[in-house]
């Protein structure tokens, strides 16, 4: 009897974000494998019975090896068990769901991909910040803050002349960032906003410029998950900004 692995995006914290098709896949799951960042509340989709298997990594804090979290998924596969791999997000955005089926590939084992919605995309939506706007340039770009971490390097000198500009796991690298793009040439009055734990009832966004975020984020000691936009975008939450969130109104610097 053959198994399957769906790898799954749970979304970004609000449960409500899980896809309709993420939803199926829980239900039907023998076990489920969660991260850290998924929402409880989604495992009330499972079966009686089935099993919850926690594979929880947060930034700075691997509890597990992604190699073991491979190896779960490829034993529980090759066993004949349907296994529903929740992760945060989008499995495939910064979220090594590239790895996860890689190895399940290279072990034969049957897996489906499901997106989710990404914190890139919801929770700047949710701090009132729109990624695009006609008038505020023609791209987008997602980076991580992890500058290093496996070799990975950071083109600041294109970052510097681009519109918007996302950055995961950046919260605890803010200054780093900040101060490279003004190195690069970008202009040190150029609006950024840090939200943290974004789409849930503890969102909470904190504006400023590149040279004011650090010290405003320092004053409002906001923790991750934390999610970092830098571009004129951000001006439009005075404007559109919709979710009650925590800090005071505005939450500008
Ligand atoms: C390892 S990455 C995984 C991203 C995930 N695959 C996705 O598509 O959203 C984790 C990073 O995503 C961002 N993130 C995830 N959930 C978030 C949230 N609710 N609020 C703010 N940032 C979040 C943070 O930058 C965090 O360090």
């Amino acid at each position: 009897m053959s198994g399957i692995v769906y790898l799954v995006g749970a979304g970004p914290g609000d449960p409500g974000l899980l896809t309709l098709r993420g939803r199926d896949c829980i239900e039907r799951a023998d076990a489920v494998v969660y991260d850290a960042l998924v929402d409880k509340r989604l495992l009330e989709h499972m079966r009686p019975g089935a099993e919850a298997v926690y594979a929880g990594k947060r930034e700075g804090h691997h509890s597990r090896p992604q190699e073991e979290i491979n190896a779960i998924l490829v034993s529980r596969g090759r066993i004949g068990q349907v296994v529903t791999r929740l992760k945060g997000g989008d499995p495939f955005m910064f979220g090594r769901g590239g790895e996860e089926a890689a190895a399940l590939a290279a072990a034969g084992v049957a897996f489906e991909v499901v997106p989710g919605v990404s914190a890139g995309l919801a929770v700047p939506a949710y701090a009132g910040i729109p990624l695009t706007h006609r008038e505020c340039g023609p791209d987008v770009t997602f980076v991580t803050g992890h500058e290093g971490r496996d070799g990975a390097r950071v083109r600041w000198d294109l970052l510097a002349g681009a519109s918007t500009v996302v950055f995961f796991m950046g919260l605890g690298h803010l200054p780093r960032i900040a101060a490279r793009l003004v190195a690069a040439g970008r202009d040190a009055a150029t609006p950024v906003a840090v939200i943290s734990h974004g789409t849930t009832d503890r969102q909470e966004t904190v504006t400023g410029t590149l040279a004011t975020i650090v010290e405003a984020v320092a004053r409002r000691s906001i923790g991750p998950p934390g999610l970092v936009v830098v571009g004129d975008v951000v001006r439009m939450r005075e404007s559109i900004r919709w979710f009650a969130e925590l800090g005071p109104p505005g939450g500008g610097a």
